[in-house]
């Protein structure tokens, strides 16, 4: 038995002879959703604009998504039968704000229903005021590239904590302003559907910056007991071959670019060289975290390539050998590579503010896969933990299937699968074996004995 306190965790025992025994006490064990994923009935927002111009790959909307305007109460339910204690969620600006300066009373009411409902149900929820959508009106004024980008998100914000900040104190501004930026402005997945714009990515990051900024500090005037900070997409990027200094060189560009642009404004109020030739003055943005929230997926191999200019010059891939879940409807989705978690917890420690595992997960239709992510999932945490890193909870992405953006309905993220037409819930094994985990606050020989996971192979 080892004896461990980190940061703001109350000393305890771990037990050091079983990997993955043992969380602090307290330590949340949650799941991550989305509105538009989840909600059903979004019509205003960017999102089903690009949906209704047939950008989904599948050619799939939304739609009533798992019902959740109408009864997410089902799924608070199931969540707190297994055993689960927190649940991150988002609130869609566009039914809030469906035009500027005009509130929705009735939708900011649905919302304190569900955080009511949530809470009474034993579940921590934590909020996330921009997950990739927002009203079209905002979008028409170029969203995070207009000059009044801030001033509109900070009202928003504002509106919002002031109606729910009696039901939440702990919120995520913007969800990985990372991933928004280069798959809505480099690889034209997401709207506005820009391809190969480099620049006005990094532009849009710094407006995010500064968005974030404004609604941190709106929030603690508001509510100076809150918690604020934001959802980091962190992804490891491996040189194709370690042998050469141009793949090297390639993958320690695309983290520069891709992990520590909108960490290091945060840590420095500066974004690293040469970005910081864009846009040098974010000073507002340093300090502006209370805690580091980080959702981690993947690994990606990285080789330079003369033909992929566009990208300057990288070529992103996932080799077929690696574990992988369903692939999405014209690539690989990614490599599942749970050591990804420390990696990103080394980095962010940095910081020296508690950590969130916001996000984790990986579309395995068949659950092939989910299990064996779990399970090294939690001992990565557990290690993590012990070695005295303040981590304080870990949300799996998701609990019951969902839209998936660009790639519609294929890619089947649930802990529960889902049936559209019906709105019937199965829980998949993974949903067995993570209830079995949070019940027992961490994973004890017993249930990996019950629930035996194989080494997956590639794809
Ligand atoms: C996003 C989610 C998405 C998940 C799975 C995350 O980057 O925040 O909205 O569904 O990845 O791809």
């Amino acid at each position: 038995m080892a004896l461990i306190s980190g940061a703001g965790i109350p000393e305890q025992e771990i037990s050091a002879d079983y990997p993955g025994r043992g969380f602090p006490p307290g330590f949340l064990w949650g799941v991550a959703t989305a509105a538009h994923q989840v909600e059903g009935g979004n019509g205003n927002n960017q999102w089903s604009a690009w949906e209704s111009a047939g950008r989904i790959k599948t050619g799939e909307p939304a739609g009533a998504g798992c019902d959740w305007w109408g009864n997410a109460e089902r799924d608070f339910d199931i969540a707190q039968q297994m055993g689960l204690n927190a649940l991150r969620l988002s609130v869609e600006w566009s039914r809030i704000e469906p035009e500027p300066g005009r509130w929705n009373k009735t939708a900011l009411g649905r919302y304190r229903e569900m955080l009511d409902g949530l809470l009474r149900r034993g579940l921590k929820p934590i909020v996330t005021l921009h997950h990739f959508t927002h009203p079209q009106w905002f979008e028409k004024e170029g969203a995070f590239l207009g000059r009044g980008a801030a001033k509109r998100f900070e009202s928003f914000v504002r509106r919002v904590v002031s109606e729910l900040g009696d039901l939440c104190n702990q919120w995520v501004t913007i969800n990985e302003p990372n991933v928004f930026a280069s798959l809505g402005y480099v690889l034209g997945e997401f709207p506005p559907g820009s391809k190969g714009e480099v620049a006005s990515a990094l532009r849009v990051i710094h407006g995010m910056a500064r968005c974030h900024a404004h609604a941190y500090r709106a929030i603690h005037e508001i509510q100076t007991e809150s918690q604020v900070g934001w959802a980091h997409n962190y992804v490891v990027f491996e040189p194709a071959s370690s042998g050469s200094s141009l793949d090297r060189w390639s993958a320690k560009l695309l983290g520069r670019l891709f992990n520590e642009s909108f960490l290091n404004i945060v840590e420095s109020g500066r974004p690293p060289f040469p970005i910081n030739l864009l846009n040098g003055n974010l000073s507002e943005v340093r300090g502006t975290c209370d805690f580091v929230g980080l959702n981690v997926y993947s690994r990606f191999h990285v080789e330079f390539s003369p033909r992929h200019a566009s990208q300057l010059f990288n070529n992103v891939y996932v080799p077929d050998h690696v574990p992988q879940g369903d692939s999405a409807v014209d690539k690989p989705y990614g490599e599942a590579f749970p050591a990804a978690i420390t990696a990103a917890v080394e980095r962010t420690a940095r910081l020296g503010k508690p950590i969130y595992i916001l996000e984790n997960g990986v579309p395995d239709r068949e659950d092939r896969i989910r299990p064996w992510l779990i399970v090294n999932a939690v001992q990565e945490l557990h290690r993590l933990i012990r070695e005295g890193n303040d981590i304080r909870g870990y949300f799996h992405w998701t609990l019951t299937d969902n839209f998936e953006w660009s790639e519609g309905w294929q890619l089947r993220f649930g802990l529960l699968a889902l049936d559209r037409t019906t709105q019937t819930r199965t829980m998949r094994e993974s949903g067995r074996l993570y209830s079995a985990i949070a019940k027992s606050n961490g994973l004890t020989p017993e249930i990996a004995v019950r629930f035996p996971v194989s080494i997956p192979g590639g794809a």
